[in-house]
């Protein structure tokens, strides 16, 4: 199996990595993608707060130390999504090594169709090393100039260390006339904007309920817009696994 590490990263933080990180999760699972999230937020880390701190054997710390094993600390939430929290512990605080995140997500490699890595706000180095590790990265901002502009940043940073920017989410979408729009924004940041989730109450509502909305709120309009990023996602996926297999035929001489 070959594993897609996508990124999801912002450079203004709040925009919604985390909430778009497990709902795009849930929602190519539910596409047959085998898919993981990987909590690489070492500092405020917050997907076991969004779905609920069960116990885990063991956390992305752990495996940075070398205590433990990746595929050993991949936890299975009630809803189907598979994560890879981080410490939460006021311990592992101050722990915040980067520098292995790479060989980390490597362990990885294989397990899954996609590797969702939920990122930290920002272009600084540790977030350059969440950068460096990542495929492809997908940058979320809301329809504001200050996000829309760190954004910016980000994807220049990105691309800067040869990691492709696949596309913005435009998050917390009103349809206010003071909102800056898609066009807009895509025009600005010379990226296509791939989704558009609307601003929805029911995100933190399930937040509440450790559930992702997708799951909790299927019909919401935001587990709409998910549903539509995943199948772009997995779409994109496949076409490229496609693309492999042809590249392999080629190789053989099985296709011309
Ligand atoms: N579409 C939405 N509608 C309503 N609330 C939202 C939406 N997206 C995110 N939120 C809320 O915005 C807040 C920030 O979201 P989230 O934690 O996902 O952002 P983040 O980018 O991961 O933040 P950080 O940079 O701190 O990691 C949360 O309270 C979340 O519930
Ligand atoms: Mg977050």
């Amino acid at each position: 199996m070959r594993t897609n590490f996508l990124a999801i990263a912002s450079g203004k933080g709040g925009v919604g990595k985390t909430t778009v990180s497990i709902n795009i999760a849930n929602a190519m699972a539910s596409y047959g993608r085998k898919t993981v999230v990987v909590d690489a937020d070492l500092i405020n880390p917050n997907v076991s707060l969004y779905l609920g701190s069960e116990k885990v054997n063991s956390t992305l710390h752990d495996v940075i130390k070398g205590k433990a094993k990746m595929l050993e600390s991949i936890y299975t939430h009630p809803s189907g999504v598979k994560v890879v929290p981080a410490s939460i512990s006021l311990s592992d605080l101050p722990y915040s090594d980067y520098s292995s995140l790479g060989r980390a997500l490597s362990q990885l490699d294989g397990y899954a169709d996609t590797v969702i890595v939920d990122s930290h706000p920002g272009i600084n180095s540790d977030a350059q090393e969440i950068f460096k590790a990542a495929d492809e990265i997908l940058v979320v901002t809301v329809p504001e100039l200050s996000a829309v502009t760190d954004a910016m940043k980000t994807i220049r940073i990105a691309e800067s260390l040869g990691t492709s920017v696949i596309g913005i989410v435009l998050n917390r979408v009103e349809g206010k006339r003071y909102e800056m729009n898609t066009e807009e924004i895509g025009a600005f940041l010379e990226k296509p904007v791939i989704a558009t989730i609307p601003e929805d109450k029911n995100i933190k509502k399930s937040a509440v309920e450790n559930f992702p909305v997708y799951h909790l709120y299927p019909n919401s309009a935001s587990s709409q817009a998910f549903r539509k990023l995943a199948a772009t996602l997995a779409g994109a996926d496949e076409e490229k696994e496609d693309g492999f297999f042809k590249d392999l035929l080629k190789i053989f001489g099985i296709l011309r």
